[in-house]
């Protein structure tokens, strides 16, 4: 199998295009990213088990992606702007790149011949949901609270209406708050977040009543698994999936970095930031096929802080 990942280099694509490898079906990874995060380093010591080719190209660009996609299995659709604090400052690049970006990815996808696309989505496509979030929810519970999550909102319905148009099967997953680390790694979201806050001394901003406040996150071992669980079902089409290891309270990831970093400090704010809503998500139904989530959050955790135990040994610099 030849799949194609869009967005490739980053946080979850750099794991993805590794575990790729491990795959016995996989003979070819083709990793599509323009650059704009510049994570070069993703591409470092791939596995030589399978054949690698990288193309610097965006997915606004339909002669570009008609290219990469010819002789293309599968492909899974990462590449867009995700940091979703940022995205009502550019809401109109947000929803070009993410949603018109997404149909773009979904017309190469039909006129090349490509079977399979899958395409994580997120969990903060839920508003306030009252209750626990499942796929089949009412409207009303789709409350997107940012740009960013409206457009892939309005990109997960591009996908879904693709699905049965020639030989394409399509899925939405819809996943949690990524944790834990990879060759491309970014730090916009909670629990990266303030891991990289605590091992740099400073100090962490959290609302006060956020802190009981349950969220769906998701280990990266279980985003990455749970993409190559639908690329071993392609029969799986016209389905949206919640990918999600815990619902948890802030306060549990706050418990989890205090083990490491005894000295951390909380500033409580009055100020309500973004996006500050409690709800749980229910992947019952992803579990019915058979996926289990593994990961764990104070692992997750304690791999990141591992990786930057060199600033947590040198503790506070004298002023
Ligand atoms: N990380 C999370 O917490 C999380 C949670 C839910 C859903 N998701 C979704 O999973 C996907 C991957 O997330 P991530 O955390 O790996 O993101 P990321 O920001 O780390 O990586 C995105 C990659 O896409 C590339 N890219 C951006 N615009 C592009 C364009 N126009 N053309 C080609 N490449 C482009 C970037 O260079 C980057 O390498 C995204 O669609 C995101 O919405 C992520």
């Amino acid at each position: 199998m030849h799949v194609l990942v869009t967005g490739g280099l980053g946080h979850i694509g750099s794991q993805l295009i590794r575990d790729l490898a491990a795959s016995n079906t996989v003979r070819q990874v083709t990793v599509y990213d323009d650059l704009s995060t510049q994570r070069y380093g993703a591409l470092f010591n791939l596995p030589p088990t399978v054949a690698y080719r990288f193309v610097d190209g965006n997915i606004l660009d339909a002669a570009s992606l008609a290219a990469a996609l010819a002789g293309v299995d599968a492909v899974v659709h990462l590449a867009a702007i995700t940091n979703a604090e940022g995205s009502f400052e550019i809401s109109a690049q947000v929803q070009r790149v993410n949603h018109e970006g997404t149909a773009c990815v979904v017309a190469g996808c039909v006129a090349q011949g490509v079977r399979q696309l899958i395409f994580p989505s997120t969990t903060s496509v839920y508003g306030p949901v009252q209750g626990i979030a499942r796929e089949d929810c009412p409207p009303a519970d789709l409350q997107p609270q940012s740009p960013y999550a409206a457009a892939k909102l309005a990109a997960e319905h591009a996908v879904l209406a693709a699905d049965g148009t020639g030989v394409l099967r399509t899925v939405c997953l819809r996943f949690g708050t990524i944790f834990g680390p990879s060759a491309g790694m970014r730090f916009h979201t909670a629990v990266n977040k303030f891991v990289f806050q605590a091992a740099t001394g400073q100090p962490l901003t959290v609302w006060r009543e956020v802190e009981q406040l349950v969220r769906p996150y998701l280990a990266l071992q279980d985003a990455v698994r749970a993409i190559l669980f639908m690329l071993a079902r392609p029969a799986a089409g016209g389905e949206i999936y919640n990918v999600v290891t815990l619902n948890a309270p802030l306060a549990r990831i706050l418990d989890a970095i205090r083990s490491h970093v005894p000295a951390l400090q909380v500033e409580y704010t009055n100020t309500r930031l973004l996006n500050q809503v409690s709800f749980t998500v229910d992947d019952s139904k992803l579990r019915a096929l058979g996926f289990v989530p593994s990961g764990n959050l104070e692992q997750g955790v304690a791999d990141t802080l591992q990786l930057l135990r060199g600033l947590l040994a040198a503790g506070p610099v004298a002023p």
